[in-house]
Parts: C-alpha cells; sequence; structure tokens
C-alpha cells in the first residue's frame, strides 16, 4: 500500500475548530500607519543576533550585508550551535520536567540595583567546573553521530561542500565546516572581531522605552564567563540596547521528560542512571548493562543502534503516533532500529524497590512488568523555550486557549509549539524581535538564508509587510490550516519547505525589483532525487543490522494495531520519505 498524504489527513481527527479569540485588529496602530503596510515605530540601526549556528551566522551575513550595525552574542566558546560536539555533558537533566518558563537554565541576573558592568569572581575548584558548563551548555550530540541529511542538501550555498564530499558528514565535519563559514566572514572565536562575542550568554530581554514613556527597542541583560589568568573563573554582566533582534537559539535546548508516576522518586534515588539523550555521548559506559530507551524518533532509534553491540540487552519504549501532522506510517523510524532490540510499548508507571535500580520495576501500559532494567535514556525530544523572553511565556494556557485580545499575546506556553509568529518569525506584535530555524521540518542550512534575508529587507523598508490587522487574519488562516496547536505546529516537511521557499522568492525578488537590493536565487532542482537516492540508502536497503522498511511484526508484538501498514514499502519518493531528509527532521 501506498500512503498518500491526501488518505492519512482524511483520518486525522477534527481538532478544536479556529475560534475568535486571536486578536484581530486589537493591535492595530492608532495614527500613523497605512492601512496596507506596517510601519516600524522607530528606525532600526542596531541589531543583537542570539545564537552562532548555522542561523545566527547566516543572519549575520545577510544583516551586515544589508548595512545593520549587527552584534551576535554566542553563550558557547566557538560557533557550530548544535554541532559543536564536546564530551562534556550539560550540568544535568531534570527528570521529570520542569516548568518550561524554566527551560534549559534559570536567567542569572546581577544583584538588584548593581551598577553594571557587574563582576563576580569564583575559585571554587568543583563549582567552577559545573558553572562553564551550565554557562555554555554542551550541545545535544554524540561522538558517532552523522548528519542525516546528505551532503548536498545540507550546506549553505555560498560553501557548497567539496567535491566528493561523503554524503554522511560526521558531526565534526559540520562543526569544522561552520567554523569555516565563520572564519571566512570574521566571526570565528580567534577572530579578534569586536561585535562578536562568544561566552556570553543572553539573559534578559526587555521592551525599552524612551523619556516620553513611548516603546524605544530592545534592552539586553548579558553575562560572559571566562577564565581569567590566575585561574579564576570572571562573571561579567553588562547591558546593551538595541533596535531589534533575531533569536537563532535553536530548538534542541531544554530536554522534555515525561512526567510518568514513579519516575520522579527512581530519578530523585538513581540519578547517575537515568540520562536524557542530549547526555548521551559514548557507548562504552554501556557495556554488558541493560538499557532501557524511551522514545523512538531519531535520537531514540540512532542511540540504540550505538550501544546495541555493547549492552547486554536492550528494550525500547515506543508508543502509538501522536502528531497528527506530518503524515507518515507509524513506527517509521523502527527501520533504523536493530533487529535484536526489544520493542515495548509504553510505560505505566516505575516501581522503586531495593538498593539498585536494577531491583526497580517497569510496569507497561499493557500490564507487563520489565524487570532487571540497570539504564534508562529518555529520548523523548525537546521543549521551545526562551528562559531570557519570561514575558511572552503563559504556561498557564491550555493547548487551543488562546490569551484574551489586549492581553500580552504569548509565544511559548507549553512548549510543543510557538505562538503569535508571523512565517514563524515575526513577533506579530513587535516586529522587530524575530526568529530564525523555528520551524523544523526544513532544512537549516538553507532556510536561515531565505528568512534572514526577509528580516533584512522588511527593517530596512525594502520589502512591505503586511499591517498588524493583516497579520493577524494570515496567522488564523495558519492555525486553521495546521489544525491548532500542538508538536505539529512549526512542522513544515518537503513539501511546505519549497512552496515556503518559493513564496520567500516571489516576495523578495518583487521587493527587489521595486526597491532594489539584493535578488535570492531558489535551490537547485536535482534536491528531490538526491533525497529519494539518500533515503533508499539509509532506510530502504539491507543496513548492518538487515533492516527493511517498516517490520509490522515488531510494531504489533507491542501492542500496536497495524492495520493499514502491513506493506508500506519505502521507495524514497513518498512525501514523507522525503520528510524525512529534506529536512532537518532528522
Ligand atoms: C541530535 C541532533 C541531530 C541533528 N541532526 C541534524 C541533521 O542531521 N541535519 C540537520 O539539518 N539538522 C539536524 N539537527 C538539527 C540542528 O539543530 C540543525 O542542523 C541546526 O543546528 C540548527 O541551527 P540553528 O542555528 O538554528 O541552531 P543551533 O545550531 O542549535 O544554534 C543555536 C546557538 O544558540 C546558542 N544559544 C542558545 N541560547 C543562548 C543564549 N541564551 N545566549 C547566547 N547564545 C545562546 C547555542 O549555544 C547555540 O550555539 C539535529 C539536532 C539534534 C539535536
Ligand atoms: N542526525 C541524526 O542522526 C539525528 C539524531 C538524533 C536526532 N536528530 C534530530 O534532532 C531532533 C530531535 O529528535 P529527537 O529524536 O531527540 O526528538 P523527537 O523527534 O521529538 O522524538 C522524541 C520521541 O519520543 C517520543 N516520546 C515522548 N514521550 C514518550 C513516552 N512517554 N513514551 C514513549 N515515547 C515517548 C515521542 O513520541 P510522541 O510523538 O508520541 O510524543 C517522539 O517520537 C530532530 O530534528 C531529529 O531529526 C538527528
Ligand atoms: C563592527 O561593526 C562596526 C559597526 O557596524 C563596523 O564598522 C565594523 O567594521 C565591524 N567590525 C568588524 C570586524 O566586522
Ligand atoms: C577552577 O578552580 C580551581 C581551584 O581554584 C583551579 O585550579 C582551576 O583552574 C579552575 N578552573 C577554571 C576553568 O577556572
Ligand atoms: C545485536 O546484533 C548485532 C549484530 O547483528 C551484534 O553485534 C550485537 O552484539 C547484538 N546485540 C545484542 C544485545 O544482542
Ligand atoms: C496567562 O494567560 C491567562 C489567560 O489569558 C491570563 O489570565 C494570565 O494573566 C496570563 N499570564 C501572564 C503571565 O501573562
Ligand atoms: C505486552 O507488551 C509486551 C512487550 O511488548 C509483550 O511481550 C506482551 O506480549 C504484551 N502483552 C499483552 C497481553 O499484549
Ligand atoms: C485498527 O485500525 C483500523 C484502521 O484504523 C480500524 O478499522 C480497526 O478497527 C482497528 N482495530 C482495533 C482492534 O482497534
Amino acid at each position: 500500500m501506498r500512503i498518500s498524504s491526501l488518505g492519512l489527513c482524511v483520518l486525522l481527527p477534527v481538532v478544536t475548530a479556529y475560534s475568535n479569540q486571536v486578536p484581530l485588529g486589537e493591535y492595530l496602530p492608532e495614527t500613523t500607519q497605512s492601512p496596507d503596510y506596517y510601519q516600524f515605530k522607530w528606525p532600526i540601526r542596531r541589531v543583537a543576533i542570539i545564537g552562532a549556528g548555522v542561523g545566527g551566522l547566516i543572519a549575520y551575513r545577510e544583516l551586515t550585508e544589508t548595512g545593520y550595525d549587527v552584534h551576535l552574542y554566542e553563550r558557547d566558546d566557538s560557533p557550530g550551535g548544535n554541532w559543536h560536539y564536546s564530551e562534556e555533558t550539560p550540568v544535568d537533566t531534570p527528570i521529570p520536567s520542569v516548568d518550561v518558563t524554566i527551560g534549559d537554565y534559570v536567567p542569572s541576573l546581577p544583584p538588584r540595583g548593581a551598577a553594571l558592568p557587574y563582576v563576580e569572581e569564583y575559585d571554587d575548584p568543583v563549582e567552577n567546573e559545573s558553572r562553564k558548563r551550565a554557562h555554555r551548555a554542551p550541545k545535544p550530540i554524540w561522538d558517532s553521530l552523522t548528519s542525516n541529511a546528505p551532503a548536498p542538501v545540507q550546506q549553505i550555498r555560498e560553501l557548497p561542500w567539496p567535491a566528493g564530499t561523503p554524503w554522511a558528514l560526521p558531526n565534526r565535519k559540520l562543526q569544522r565546516y561552520l567554523r569555516a563559514f565563520a572564519s571566512w566572514h570574521g566571526l570565528n572565536n580567534n577572530d579578534n572581531n569586536p561585535n562578536v562575542s562568544y561566552n556570553t550568554r543572553v539573559e534578559l530581554i526587555e521592551k525599552r522605552y524612551d523619556a516620553d514613556g513611548k516603546e524605544a527597542g530592545w534592552s539586553l541583560t548579558l553575562k560572559e564567563l571566562i577564565s581569567t589568568n590566575n585561574n579564576k573563573l570572571r562573571a561579567t554582566w553588562v547591558n546593551e540596547d538595541f533596535d531589534a533582534v533575531v533569536i537563532a537559539t535553536g530548538r534542541y535546548n531544554a530536554p522534555n521528560v515525561p512526567k510518568i508516576p514513579g519516575l520522579k522518586e527512581l530519578a530523585e534515588r538513581f540519578p547517575e542512571y537515568l540520562v536524557h539523550s542530549r547526555q548521551y555521548r559514548v557507548p562504552e559506559p554501556y557495556q554488558d548493562q541493560t538499557v532501557l530507551i524511551v522514545g523512538a524518533g531519531t535520537s531514540g532509534g540512532e542511540i540504540a543502534r550505538d550501544i546495541i553491540k555493547h549492552a547486554k540487552k536492550v528494550y525500547q519504549s515506543i508508543r502509538p503516533e501522536t502528531f497528527p501532522i506530518p503524515e507518515r506510517p507509524q513506527g517509521i523510524f523502527l527501520s533504523r532500529i536493530p533487529h535484536n532490540v526489544s520493542i515495548v510499548g509504553e510505560i505505566k508507571q516505575f516501581i522503586t524497590k531495593g538498593s539498585q535500580l536494577s531491583e526497580g520495576l517497569v510496569e507497561l501500559s499493557n500490564g507487563t512488568v520489565l524487570t532487571g532494567i540497570d539504564r534508562i535514556i529518555f529520548a523523548t525530544g525537546y521543549r521551545y523555550t526562551y528562559p531570557f523572553l519570561p514575558q511572552y511565556h503563559n504556561s498557564s494556557l491550555g493547548i487551543n486557549d488562546h490569551a484574551a485580545p489586549g492581553e500580552a499575546q504569548p509565544i511559548v506556553t507549553d512548549g510543543t509549539h510557538l505562538r503569535s509568529l508571523y512565517l514563524d518569525a515575526f513577533y506579530i506584535p513587535d516586529p522587530t524581535l524575530t526568529f530564525i530555524n523555528a520551524n523544523f521540518g526544513m532544512q537549516s542550512f538553507t532556510y536561515a538564508e531565505f528568512l534572514s534575508l526577509a528580516i533584512a529587507k522588511i527593517w530596512s523598508g525594502k520589502a512591505d509587510f503586511p499591517s498588524t490587522a493583516t497579520l493577524w487574519k494570515k496567522y488564523a488562516e495558519v492555525y486553521k490550516e495546521r489544525r491548532g496547536y500542538g508538536r505539529h505546529f512549526q512542522f513544515l516537511g518537503a513539501v511546505r519547505t519549497r512552496e515556503g521557499l518559493r513564496f520567500f522568492q516571489g516576495w523578495l525578488n518583487d521587493a527587489a525589483v521595486k526597491y532594489g537590493g539584493k535578488q535570492i536565487d531558489g535551490l537547485p532542482k536535482d534536491t528531490a532525487e538526491v533525497s529519494a537516492v539518500w533515503i533508499r540508502a539509509r532506510f530502504g536497503a539491507n543496513g548492518n543490522y538487515g533492516i527493511n522498511a517498516v517490520d509490522v511484526g515488531r510494531l504489533s508484538a507491542a501492542g500496536f494495531n497495524t492495520t493499514g501498514f502491513e506493506d508500506v514499502s519505502i521507495d524514497g519518493t513518498e512525501s514523507w520519505a522525503q520528510d524525512l531528509v529534506y529536512n532537518d527532521y532528522w
């Protein structure tokens, strides 16, 4: 059977219809604005970019080329973002997850009323190491990780991979590549560029007001943490004012760990044996261990492949698809999971017993009890969160509840999605606050270029930007089309990525005709063919472990309804297969 995206759409439950509560027109500026286009309330010259991953680096290029005074802040000690591998692991992962407003860190601010710059020094041998790690946040990738999009798709167009580069890119190659791109633009950590600050975490972004109490831009509270010559750690807090901000902090900062009954107690008793996938580095510690991996997305599948050669036994807990969009066969990722991993269903509860983790019980939803588990890895994904923008978080709103018109429109609610953004990039009530690569299921290395150029043109008046009322109207249409909020809300996938890029191309090139400035090319025509070949190689062919397509037997053994999936095969041209690769779904 061939799963067509249309067919599956029809089967999807109808999500709460769009209600009238999204404010339409509430934010219409009073007097100066033309009814058709948005007029910025202050001139935009000085802009901040947060994050030196591929998104922030490309944004820097576009914004400086357009003539802005650009400053880049990165908490890590070097560029590359997600692709900076190190053996260091993040300090900890709350198990289960804490409130989404807190995200991956609690903002560290100078004492109230302290004169800035404010400095503190530390020399505690144990504390300073964890302070450093908490500040820079080692990235959520592991030693053996390679890209799951092929090299011809995963590249910045200005800097094509050299001919002959193998399609599967080791993570270190990707970081070197991004460092090379950064160096080319004078943004690397040894370039002494005064406009670029590494080891600098953004702690707070607040609205700035002028003497008359009118909105006038943004104020950033920044914290730099570096080692000094006399072997101390020095923290320095400063404030910097900007006209506009690009947030390119990535989507994989705050782990999601489900609140399963009994989990909190288990994690408190045996903290060193429960980790989230972002802490996973190498398989050796799992030698001869019985391991339970929770979740079978890309992280869960790839980590299973990594540890199976070492572990005594691996269980993988999966649950029925809760993801209404995109349309893909349930359990597609199972085709990456080695044949000798035991697939089990969802976990109902953990029961702590005895003096070792392995003495406890893991009860599955179908009543089966697993015992003898030595280690648990939560490969249960991530949550959107911006700890430095607490004013745009509201975790008390239900999944499809809207803030009342006139109230602050939140960007983050439960962490599954982002709200109040036009094109998933511009904060509708104030489009001087923007986001790069907030979508997933698109190729970050190319999508960032289109987004950055759009931001650069709009802020400089070189592209028309709809009025606030029109933006909310368009937003309401998107909300309806995406069938309400949830984890699918920012998902694009191959088809909508292509549509999106075409939209940007048309819009920005029309603007270039009207106002001058840079034009942008579309993607190469062979992108889909490249992806199809890659998908067959990665999923369809017999891999190391004799994997082939979706193994329905394993799904039904774990108690799933597999009707409709009996003969799904992968030829690489299905739209969901394209989604798997065109994108950084992966
Ligand atoms: C395990 C894993 C594997 C992946 N594999 C692929 C793949 O194969 N192909 C693919 O295309 N994509 C993959 N991705 C997605 C990956 O996120 C993108 O490739 C890409 O890194 C996105 O770039 P970005 O610049 O948007 O964000 P990131 O690369 O995440 O960069 C964000 C930067 O912002 C910094 N930052 C965050 N908060 C602050 C703050 N408060 N102050 C200052 N700086 C801050 C971070 O330190 C980081 O350097 C993978 C993701 C994960 C987790
Ligand atoms: N290059 C690579 O090889 C590579 C490797 C890893 C990750 N990545 C990329 O990194 C990003 C994050 O991937 P990810 O795998 O970490 O996160 P993810 O895609 O969000 O996957 C998390 C999985 O955990 C499941 N889950 C959550 N709670 C569960 C529970 N209680 N029981 C069982 N399952 C549960 C989720 O299922 P539900 O849908 O039911 O919630 C989901 O399938 C993606 O873009 C991915 O493509 C790439
Ligand atoms: C830093 O920014 C200033 C102001 O935009 C600019 O004149 C200068 O060339 C930049 N420095 C570098 C090294 O790019
Ligand atoms: C941490 O503190 C110890 C003891 O003061 C010192 O030896 C070490 O070099 C410090 N490390 C860093 C990174 O500053
Ligand atoms: C699983 O199979 C692979 C080879 O097919 C083998 O190397 C590995 O040791 C096996 N692992 C377990 C836990 O059975
Ligand atoms: C969150 O939303 C609710 C409902 O609209 C509102 O009552 C509350 O004031 C909001 N909280 C914040 C912090 O904005
Ligand atoms: C429950 O799930 C386990 C693990 O997948 C399986 O072995 C067992 O047969 C299932 N039990 C029932 C009653 O379906
Ligand atoms: C399995 O799914 C099919 C198709 O969605 C449905 O018709 C059937 O009733 C389901 N079977 C069970 C036992 O739930």
